[in-house]
This record gives C-alpha cells, structure tokens and sequence, in this order.
C-alpha cells in the first residue's frame, strides 16, 4: 500500500509533521507537500488546481486554524471561517479529483462542553459546546459531517477521527496560546535555569488525557490502511482510555525536566472542567491501542524542546 500518492495537508504542523515521520518510515515514498505559503487552502480555484495536477490518491486533513482559549475567543470569524474553508475545498475536491479515501481530523474539545465522562463517540451534538471555541468547534463539526454525507451522497470513503489533547516534537511553546503540557515543559525548564517556584492555576485536581502525536500518526496510517467509513461509522474517538490528574503530570513533568523547587497552586484561579477522557472502546475494536506511555513520550519531546529551541 505504500506506493501511493498520498497528500498530507498541514504537513508542517504538530499532527501533520507526525503523519509524515510515519508514512516515511513505513516506506511510502509518493507523499506530496505544500506549504501554506505555497497553497493556501481556504482559496478553492488554488486547492482544486492542486488536485488536478497532483492527483493524490489518500488524503490526511491535518491543516487547521488551531489557537489556544485567547485566539479562539479574540478571533472566533478567522476560526470559523478558515476551518469551513479548508474543509469545504480539501473535501469538495478531493471528491471531485476521485481521492480514494480521506482522513480528516476533528478534536475532543468539540464535544458538548458537560458531555458525561467518559466520552463516547454518540455524545456529539447533544449539548451546548465549550462558549469560547463554539467558532472553531462548529467549523470541525462541519467537516466530520461533511464527510458522512459526502460518502453518504457520493459513495466517498471519508474517515473521520476525534484525537484527545496531543503533545509531541515541534509542539507550540508559545506560553500565550500553548496546551497545558508543552506549558509545564516550558515553565518548568525555565524555573530550574532562574529558579522557583513555578505557579500553577488551580489546585491540580482535574484529570486529562494525552496522546503523544506520534501514537496519533500511528493510529492515523493504521486507519488508513485497514478501517473505511462504513467499518468507522462517522467518526472514532483516538486516544489512550487513560487519565491523570494536572497535579500528577506537573509532578511527572518536573521530575523528567529536572526541576526539584516548589509549586505553588494558585486555588484563586479556575481549575476548568474537572474530567476530560475519551472512550476509545470503538478504537480497541478496530484493532488499535497507543504505545507511548506518558512518561516516555514526555522525556523524548522534552529532548525535541531542548533541540528546537537551543537550551
Ligand atoms: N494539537 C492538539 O492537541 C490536537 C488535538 C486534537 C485534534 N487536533 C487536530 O489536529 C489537526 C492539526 O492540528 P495541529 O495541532 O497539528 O495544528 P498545527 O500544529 O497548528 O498545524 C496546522 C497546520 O495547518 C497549516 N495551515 C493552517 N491554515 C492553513 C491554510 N489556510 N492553508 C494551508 N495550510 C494551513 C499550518 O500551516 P502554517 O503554520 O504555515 O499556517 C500548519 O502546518 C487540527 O484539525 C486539530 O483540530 C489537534
């Protein structure tokens, strides 16, 4: 199978970057790139000429808007309007150019903000979402459903997946608009440099889950390759079933980065939702199972951190 044409689409980013690490050394050696400045994908007439000369044959959607609470709630046009973009033109032309199947990629924070915990797949749409990203939410919503109708209509094999919070190599660091993990590496590593404490908001109390993305690449290629829309349904939820507390994992962070001050928890700032875990049952019964343990995975990404950024 891997003497295919494949397109990764956002190949630059976190999971895009992790797509292509794994098509590379699973052999596949037809993978075409662009760059955002090089196509930009919320411009139709430029993605379907794209389609037309390259003729990929499997696509993976791993090009988005992705922001952090700040940019969700300051930008909420550009998120929505950029995700639909994106979405509209990959899918419509991947339909119109005879793509043979399609990954696309939705997120666990488009779940209905009080969705009981575990989450299963069954429970999107059935409440009100998360009010400071509804933009960017509705928009990936838009793309898992246009791929069910897609198929639906069109016979298409558009597959769907809903990964957890991710973190691995080339991660944002950004303490601005960055995810909780690569935030306690960055704070953490700079603390052990300067000295403590390292404040923290909350009291540590909330669980949450993390897949490193090259689990998620894994689970990508491995979708790709064996499960098509109708063994999927419309989309599966990725990730590893498994939760931690944000004490435990500052813990286990401070521990890998070598920080041995103190933390400090700040109770006068909120702690957020107080479980966030994905039901990965539908996941086991298609065959796959992650293979990165936490700490592992932050150890290596810790290393990637220290490359990347020159400490
Ligand atoms: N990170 C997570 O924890 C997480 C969790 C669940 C789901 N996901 C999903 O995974 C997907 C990828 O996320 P990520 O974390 O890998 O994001 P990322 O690191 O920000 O990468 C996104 C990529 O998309 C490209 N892109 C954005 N707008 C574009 C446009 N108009 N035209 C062409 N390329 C464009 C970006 O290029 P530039 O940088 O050049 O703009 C970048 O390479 C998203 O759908 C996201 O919802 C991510």
């Amino acid at each position: 199978m891997n003497n295919v044409r494949v397109y990764v689409a956002g190949h630059r980013g976190l999971v895009g970057s992790a797509i292509v690490r794994r098509l590379e050394a699973a052999g596949y050696d037809q993978i075409v790139t662009r760059t955002h400045a090089e196509l930009d994908l919320t411009r139709q007439e430029e993605v379907e000429a794209f389609f037309e000369a390259e003729r990929p044959e499997y696509v993976y959607l791993a090009a988005a808007k992705v922001g952090g609470i700040g940019a969700n709630s300051t930008y909420p046009a550009q998120f929505i309007y950029e995700n639909l973009a994106i979405a509209l033109n990959v899918i419509e032309a991947a339909r119109k150019y005879g793509v043979k199947k399609l990954l696309n990629l939705g997120s666990s924070c488009i779940y209905p903000k009080f969705a009981p915990q575990p989450i299963k797949e069954e429970y999107l749409l059935t409440g009100p979402l998360e009010p400071t990203n509804e933009a960017y939410a509705i928009a990936k919503i838009a793309a898992i459903k246009l791929c069910r109708y897609y198929n639906q209509q069109y016979g298409t094999n558009f597959i769907s997946l809903m990964p957890t919070n991710l973190y691995g190599p080339g991660d944002n660091y950004d303490l601005e608009n960055s995810h909780v993990l690569p935030a306690l590496i960055r704070k953490f590593h700079e603390a052990k440099k300067a000295g403590g404490p390292v404040v923290l908001w909350g009291d540590g109390s909330p669980m949450r889950e993390f897949l490193h993305a090259d689990d998620l690449a894994d689970a990508a290629v491995f979708l790709m390759e064996h499960a098509d829309a109708k063994d999927i349904g419309e989309f599966v939820n990725v990730g590893t079933g498994e939760d931690i507390s944000i004490k435990n994992l500052a813990e286990l962070v401070a521990r890998i980065v070598g920080y041995s001050g103190e933390i400090v928890w700040d109770t006068s700032k909120p702690n957020g939702t107080p479980r966030k875990l994905l039901d990965v049952s539908r996941l086991a019964a298609l065959g796959w199972k992650y293979k990165i343990g936490l700490e592992a995975g932050i150890a290596s990404t810790y290393k990637d951190f220290l490359l990347r950024h020159n400490r």
